[in-house]
């Protein structure tokens, strides 16, 4: 689809090129073909308004090349041109109106010489008999410097043509660089999710499965399967939740409430709710929190920022580990930070940890409190659409921390 595109694109661009340097090269040949000519025509009457009766002088005046031929009653009274071509001359007379002035390009037939010539009627005289004044000028060289230019024009078109075809290719496929990867990062994305949820759905079929199976025991007999597919049916709800929030900011569609926070306070009460899980699981909660650190955001995406952090960091720590939330200002910043003494990233893992769906592949992520590595992303997501920078340092094996910094508020 986007070689199609890409190609679709460079056409474009050539045809651009090709019209806009058809029309200017044609603008400046004619430019050019005109002013020469002018010029010609320009001293042709100038000499004939000031020196009509004279045609000795008339020629001196006229670039060199030029002929004259003067014909009355069909008597030749003056040429300066060779025979043949005063034959030619006078035959092209012929064929064209004789009672008014004229002037015309010739291209001499048989020959690659080119002439401008000016034919002027003569007053009839007396004895009402008629005749012409015809000169001649030979515009030949002047003829092969336009062809060269002509000639110029075309082969520098041929090349531009060429470069703009090059040029073009690699420009569309510069610009489509970004789509194809976000394109391409969609279908990833639709794909992970997609395998994401066989996993509950299987799950759920499979423990549904075994109580329609037992239609004659009672419910309390089929608790287990029936927990089983409540437990992922509600894993499957956070799935589909998360998916939800990315798909909106995707599309620029998660507008924030932005009010001002004071994270002091949604730190603190954060932490009374997480205090009997770090208790249920032998686990120590400090608080350090600084007080009216204030920033502007939206509370309820914020609070979700903080129970991503927490929950993994309680989630990857073992028991008798500790959990910190702290929150402080540091120079003009509000920072968040929840540190734990857990697993640790390894620093390869670390460079991938907020891309959607990636989990490290630990024994504890393969257990049953396994997530589907969309946490972060959504955390790295609220933290940028409030203008913040989130950081992680990790040592492996000893501890974990995240840091988020928001402009801080200080109304
Ligand atoms: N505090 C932490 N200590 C050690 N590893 C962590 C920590 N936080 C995140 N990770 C690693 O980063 C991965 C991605 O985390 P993320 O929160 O995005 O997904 P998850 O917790 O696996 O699933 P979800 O949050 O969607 O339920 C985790 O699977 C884990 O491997
Ligand atoms: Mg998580």
């Amino acid at each position: 689809m986007f070689e199609k595109v890409r190609l679709q694109i460079t056409v474009l661009t050539v045809s651009i090129v090709v019209c806009l340097y058809v029309v200017s090269s044609l603008g400046i040949y004619g430019l050019v073909r005109h002013i020469v000519i002018q010029n010609v025509d320009q001293s042709i009457t100038k000499v004939l308004r000031s020196d009509k009766g004279q045609p000795g002088r008339l020629l001196a005046q006229l670039p060199p090349g030029t002929y004259i031929l003067i014909k009355q009653r069909n008597q030749t009274i003056q040429s300066n041109a060779p025979t043949n071509l005063t034959m030619k001359l006078e035959r092209l007379v012929n064929t064209r109106p004789s009672a008014q002035r004229w002037t015309v390009m010739w291209n001499v037939p048989t020959s690659d010489q080119t002439f401008r010539l000016t034919y002027v009627p003569l007053p009839r005289n007396s004895r009402n008999k008629t005749g012409y004044w015809l000169l001649v000028v030979n515009l030949t060289k002047e003829m092969t410097v336009l062809k060269e230019l002509e000639h110029s024009l075309f082969m520098v078109g041929i090349f531009g043509v060429a470069l703009a075809a090059i040029l073009g290719f690699w420009l569309a496929a510069r610009t489509l660089l970004p789509i194809r990867k976000a394109y391409e990062r969609q279908l990833q994305f639709v794909s992970d999710a997609s395998h994401e949820m066989r996993t509950p759905l299987a799950v759920i079929q499979a423990n549904l499965g075994v109580v329609l199976d037992h239609t004659d025991e009672s419910v309390l007999d089929n608790l287990e399967w029936i927990n089983n597919a409540h437990a992922e049916s509600r894993r499957m709800n956070k799935l589909v939740e998360d998916l939800l929030t990315l798909a909106r900011s995707d599309a620029d569609r998660a507008p924030l409430d932005i009010q001002e926070v004071n994270l002091s306070e949604l730190c603190q009460a954060t932490a009374d709710l997480f205090h009997p899980v770090a208790e249920a699981s032998q686990k120590r909660l400090t608080a350090e929190i600084q007080p009216q650190v204030k920033t502007l955001g939206d509370q309820d995406r914020l609070k979700q920022l903080l129970l991503i952090l927490l929950d993994n960091a309680f989630k990857f720590t073992p028991e008798q580990g500790t959990v910190t939330l702290s929150v402080r200002v540091d120079r003009a910043y509000a920072t968040l930070s929840v540190t734990d003494t857990g697993t640790g990233i390894s620093s390869k893992d670390l460079k991938r940890i907020f891309d959607r769906f990636y989990q490290v592949d630990s024994a504890r992520n393969r257990n049953e409190s396994r997530g589907s590595g969309l946490g972060l992303s959504i955390a790295k997501w609220i933290v940028d659409a409030h203008h913040g920078k989130i950081n992680v340092t990790s040592v492996l094996h000893q501890g974990t921390t995240f840091e988020a910094r928001f402009p801080l508020y200080r109304g």
